[in-house]
């Protein structure tokens, strides 16, 4: 196949218009049309930490696919496993040794595995993770908090990220037209990181709701970390109530420790699901948790979980290549040490900044929150975020060669991989600061 060839600004229209008769907007997931550049983002190839896009520019990658390349884009571990299925010819459909042998990794790696369910996507985890925390329960109905994110499916994109007026909405806020009215009506929203607040609501809902789920670290609003005792706490009312605890992991896995934050902040969850990085940038998910309950799934017990392309070999050998990477120390020097070089000098560059600007990060990945110095701790106070001046920032990055997803504008996250370079990260400090000077 040819290499793809770079185009000007004429032909970049025509594929654009090529692209808006056949996609929804010419992309394939909504947050690909960047809001900041008012256009799509086409790539052209990407290596390491950088990427090129069908214009030519290139770009020091500082979204790695929204932490799913945290190995870098196109690691050489890669070629080999294409290598593999090819050889063996097993393209989907069967299982093999290497899922035993992935799914073993995981128990000894993840401190709640000890059984494992592979999926493809975040979302796909979630999502029947649920069932089988309902089925186990008996109990329809789950707590979640604001500002989370647990996939774009029915039961999770629901009250997550209320517009302010619509915080204490009953039932919870549908974050898109489509999703029934009913199902809201399953889900029961609390303040992250108030914990009398988390404790009358699970007073109140206790005889109807089953699941406590979290996003342990809450990448999805600007990086709010848990407050001291405050997963404890969430790990003892559960305990005390009856609730199956649920860490949605699909960003926090391996971006501190290979356990992610259940390792990080020593609280292990009933149920994990694990993602994102995990397939090394090709499809991956897992749902990880205690025998008892994951052997609810058929065949041991009667819930279902199955899927024509459910654990397809490539990603599992991506998955064993990856979970091997992250277990030798000298993954965790590369991360430890780029981050020791980000940090201190970001959030001096914050300090320095004109516009309120707070940047809060866990491992190798981080959140810019507009319009606040302080310290954020949940959703409320998340809402004095800008996104013009978001959507400003990320503009004036790529215009300096350093890619920031726009996500619309929300206060997301943001990351390196280990094939970012303290060269690489001298340059997007220097275009941080820079940009920063642009936004008003
Ligand atoms: C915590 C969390 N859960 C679930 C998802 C959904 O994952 P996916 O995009 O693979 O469906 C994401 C994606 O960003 C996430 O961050």
């Amino acid at each position: 196949m040819q290499p793809l060839k770079t185009l000007n600004p004429d032909e970049f229209a025509a594929l654009y218009a090529r692209g808006r008769q056949v996609l929804p907007g010419g992309v394939c997931s909504s947050t690909r049309w960047n809001n900041a550049w008012q256009k799509p983002v086409y790539a052209q190839r990407s290596k390491g930490s950088r990427f090129w896009d069908i214009e030519g520019r290139e770009f020091i990658d500082m979204s790695m696919s929204h932490g799913a390349a945290l190995l870098g884009h196109a690691p050489e571990c890669l070629k080999a496993v294409f290598d593999q299925v090819w050889e063996m010819g097993v393209l989907g459909s069967l299982d093999t040794p290497f899922h035993i042998e992935l799914a073993e990794e995981l128990c000894r790696i993840v401190p709640c595995a000890e059984r494992v369910r592979f999926t493809n996507s975040g979302s796909e985890a979630t999502l029947h993770a649920l069932r089988l925390c309902r089925a186990a329960s008996g109990r329809d109905k789950i707590i979640r908090f604001h500002g989370h994110f647990h996939g774009y499916h029915e039961f999770t994109f629901i009250g997550g990220h209320p517009p302010a007026d619509q915080l204490d909405a009953q039932p919870p806020y549908r974050e898109s037209p489509g999703i029934p009215k009913a199902l809201a009506e399953l889900v029961i929203t609390a303040e992250y990181n108030n914990l009398s607040a988390l404790e009358s609501v699970i007073q109140r809902h206790k005889h109807e709701a089953g699941t406590l789920l979290i996003e342990p670290v809450d990448y999805n609003c600007g990086c709010i970390l848990p407050e001291p005792g405050f997963l404890e706490a969430a790990r003892r009312l559960c305990d005390e109530h009856g609730l199956i605890l649920f860490f949605d992991e699909i960003q926090s896995f391996a971006k501190k420790s290979p356990g992610g934050a259940q390792q990080d902040f020593g609280v292990t969850p009933d149920i994990a699901t694990i993602g994102k990085s995990l397939g090394a940038s090709l499809p991956l998910s897992a749902i990880c948790g205690k025998a008892e309950l994951m052997d609810l799934f058929k065949p041991v017990g009667n819930v279902a979980h199955s899927g024509t392309f459910n654990a397809p070999l490539t990603s599992m050998l991506a998955g064993l290549a990856f979970v091997r990477e992250i277990q030798r120390p000298e993954f965790w020097n590369t991360i430890n040490t780029l981050g020791d070089q980000l940090f201190p000098a970001m959030l001096d560059i914050a300090a320095r900044s004109t516009v309120p600007v707070r940047i809060q990060h866990h491992g190798s990945r981080f959140g810019i929150t507009f319009g606040t110095r302080d310290k954020v701790t949940n959703y409320r106070q998340s809402l004095c975020h800008t996104r013009e001046r978001m959507l400003k920032f990320c503009l004036e990055t790529t215009n300096r060669g350093v890619y920031f997803h726009d996500y619309g504008g929300g206060a997301c996250h943001h990351g390196y991989s280990s094939m970012h370079t303290p060269s690489d990260i001298a340059r997007v400090l220097q275009v941080v600061e820079d940009s920063l000077k642009q936004v008003k």
